[in-house]
């Protein structure tokens, strides 16, 4: 039996995902027969974690702080094992234009993209640019913020009228802002957990719009409004290449225990990475869990599996 101290809540966009996934994790961990501690982080969160001294930590904190690596970096000072990847490939996920970068170096498909930080509109005149970046990406355009969080920072624009104001809303969740070529095809996302030290690819999973016109952008990302199948209907070769992409795309960040890789699939069959979110929602309806579930491991089992590389590595 270990004590482990189940990370949640905080002051991300994704407190409530959050919430979710941690209380999911508590009861899995308690059925385990171990003692789950639930911790809503906060101000007092290493005077906390100091005393209880836990065994490990899991970290089930989504957006800020959980997957930028701060509280990763917390755990490091502190001598606690942890869930999930380290502080490194934390980084290298939550921003995007790193995580691109990374991509593009390592031969891996990822959507042709620039990136700017708002001193250069300000100081440098990077909206000048503005046109010949139109040009190269082509419309519509996907303009996102290099922080990844919230699909709501996220809009597609359909011409050169739309490009400033959505970089204006991109500039209200990060200093940096993605302008990428839209990549017209189907969303996937394929989940990654290790067995035996290696990474496995679970079943791809497709996000289907619900019912609206393909083309109407916004509301193909609206809650509620999403579909997923699982596994995705695909040809039997065409999955293995994208899982095999998501397991490169994993290994190119450095991820570690479990992790998820987003991907579009163009209408011509080519697939391009978009990203990859180092503490994927774990929540009833989470993509990870039900991809899981489709190869037989139940989220109990799933649960001790990402504990048990963290207590490995803590007696490694
Ligand atoms: N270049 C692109 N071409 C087409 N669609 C895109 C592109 N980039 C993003 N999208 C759409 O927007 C969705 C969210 O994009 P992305 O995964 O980059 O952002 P996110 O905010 O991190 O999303 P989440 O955290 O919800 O996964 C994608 O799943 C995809 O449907
Ligand atoms: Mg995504």
């Amino acid at each position: 039996m270990s004590t482990v101290a189940v990370l949640q809540g905080g002051r991300s966009l994704e407190r409530q995902v959050s919430l979710k996934s941690g209380a999911r994790v508590e009861d899995a961990l308690q059925r385990l027969g171990h003692r789950a501690v639930a911790i809503d982080i906060g101000s007092d969160l290493v005077a906390r974690l100091t005393e209880l001294a836990p065994d490990a930590a899991f970290v089930a904190l989504h957006g800020r702080d959980g997957e930028d690596g701060t509280i990763q970096e917390l755990l490091e000072v502190l001598g606690i094992p942890y869930t999930g990847s380290g502080v490194a490939a934390c980084i290298r996920c939550w921003d995007k234009v790193l995580t691109k970068h990374l991509l593009r170096d390592a031969g891996i498909p990822t959507p042709d993209f620039h990136a700017f930080s708002e001193t250069a509109f300000r100081e440098l005149g990077a909206a000048q640019a503005l046109p010949a970046i139109e040009q190269q990406l082509a419309f519509p355009l996907v303009v996102k913020p290099a922080a990844q969080g919230s699909a709501l920072g996220i809009k597609f624009a359909r011409g050169a009228g739309d490009v400033p104001a959505a970089i204006v809303s991109a500039f209200s969740y990060d200093r940096k802002v993605l302008l990428e070529r839209y990549v017209p095809g189907r969303d996937l996302a394929v989940s990654i957990v290790e067995q035996d030290g290696e990474p496995l690819a679970l079943p791809v999973v497709e996000a289907l719009p619900e019912g609206r016109d393909f083309y109407d952008f916004e509301a193909r990302y609206e809650i509620g409004r999403t579909r997923f199948v699982c596994p995705a209907e695909l040809p039997e070769e065409a999955a293995a290449r994208i899982q095999e992409l998501a397991v490169a795309a994993y290994r190119a960040l450095g991820c570690a225990g479990f992790a998820r890789v987003d991907l579009m699939l163009r209408d011509d069959g080519e697939p391009f990475v978009l990203e990859a979110n180092s503490v994927p929602g774990l929540t009833e309806t989470s993509l990870l869990p039900q991809a899981a579930d489709a190869v037989g491991i139940d989220f109990d089992e799933l649960v001790e599996r990402i504990l048990s590389i963290a207590l490995a590595r803590a007696t490694a």
